[in-house]
């Protein structure tokens, strides 16, 4: 049986082994999941239903909604002692880079306290994880796109998981989480989130697509303004509406027309390139919002916010998605899209709508 390392929110924990159990089914494998609760992380133990079919892949690990990372490949390393920590785990690595060659060495840690206490010991231990690695005779090749990443996660200083993903199929972030920077005029920290959407729900084409020749939006919920910023900054246009003020330092920059209307009745005059929504509203409400525009033919992509209930939040997603292609008249072969809880979202995840043909007409 294969285990696989899920990496999710801190008490996401049972709505990412819900989505794991039915992604994984859908590639035809079979698996159980065990629960680390509080921990952010999940292990899914899988096999494929036939196990002499070699066309079967599992579920790539960017197309999770709960899951941040996918770790392929995992074993436990118990018994880890002072001293020299760094030999057993090495032994257990090379067998995951057979051609004798890795890309990237990822030291991640757990969301729990004890977790997050471990990552700084992980400054100290590298460098005799790498020259351990190196007495191996494992080369570095950095820009080997077909290498492994190998990951090493520590529960414990006792043990660790350790285990592989592949660049193409992987977050490209420790963790699965982009290290981001507070733009400091930005009225609100909500303005990551954004900046997050963009690195993650987006590939390289898509936002120079979308983000480097500037065009309209309309940000629904949009005071004080941190979602607003993120485009203003990239030279778009953006209709902001929300009866509360917005930041004065971005009514200045002439880019933003601020609307005091009920966003959930707003409409435009004219079709925009963007549709923003960070409303707290139940999805009830912004799924039928989001599709309407989409019907109406009123934005062609959109980036927004769904906050999810206290449960089963991976069968809310998935009601919300139904719904969505229902209401729209729109559906996968037209449209791509994809949501992800991210490092910057809390009780909710952001959902990505782009054409599928990619340009703004
Ligand atoms: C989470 S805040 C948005 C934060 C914003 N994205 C930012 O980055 O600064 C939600 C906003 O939605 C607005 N809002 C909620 N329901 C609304 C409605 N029906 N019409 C207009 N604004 C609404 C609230 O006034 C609030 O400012």
């Amino acid at each position: 049986m294969r285990s696989f390392l899920l990496y999710c929110r801190a008490g996401f924990e049972k709505d990412c082994a819900a989505e794991a159990h039915d992604r994984f089914a859908e590639k035809g494998w079979n698996g159980y999941p065990q629960i680390q609760e509080g921990q952010g992380l999940v292990i899914f133990n899988a096999d494929p239903f036939d196990p002499e079919d070699r066309s079967i892949h599992p579920p790539c690990g960017l197309d999770f909604v709960f899951a941040r990372q996918m770790v392929d490949d995992a074993q436990l390393v118990k018994g880890l002692a002072d001293g020299d920590r760094a030999t057993p785990l090495v032994q257990a690595l090379v067998s995951l880079a057979p051609k004798g060659v890795y890309r990237e060495l990822r030291l991640e840690y757990l969301e729990s306290q004890e977790g997050l206490g471990i990552a700084p010991f992980y400054k100290k231990f590298s460098p005799a994880l790498f020259n351990a690695l190196k007495r191996q005779g494992l080369k570095h090749e950095r820009q080997d796109a077909r290498a492994p990443i190998l990951h090493i996660l520590m529960p414990s200083y006792e043990e660790a998981w350790v285990g592989r993903s592949w660049p193409s199929r992987t977050s490209p972030w420790v963790n699965g989480i982009p290290r981001l920077k507070f733009p400091k005029d930005a009225p609100s920290r909500s303005t990551l989130k954004l900046d997050e959407a963009f690195l993650t729900l987006l590939d390289e084409e898509e936002r120079k697509k979308l983000l480097e020749n500037p065009g309209t939006a309309v940000d629904l919920g949009a005071a004080p303004g941190g979602w607003t910023f993120q485009m203003v900054q990239r030279g778009f246009f953006v209709t902001a509406v929300d009866n509360g003020a917005m930041d004065q330092a971005l009514m200045n920059t002439g880019l933003v027309d601020h609307k005091t209307e009920d966003a959930l009745k707003f409409r435009p005059r004219h079709a925009v390139d963007l549709l923003l929504c960070d409303m707290v509203e139940r999805p009830q409400k912004v799924v039928p919002l989001m599709a309407s525009w989409f019907k109406d033919r009123l934005c062609r992509w959109a980036v927004f916010n769904l906050k999810l209930p206290m449960k089963k939040r991976f069968e809310e997603y998935e009601n919300s998605l139904q719904q969505f292609w229902e209401l729209s008249g729109l559906n996968p072969d037209t449209h791509v899209l994809r949501a992800r809880q991210l490092y910057h979202d809390r009780e909710e995840i952001t959902v990505l709508v782009r054409p599928k043909v990619l340009g703004r007409g």
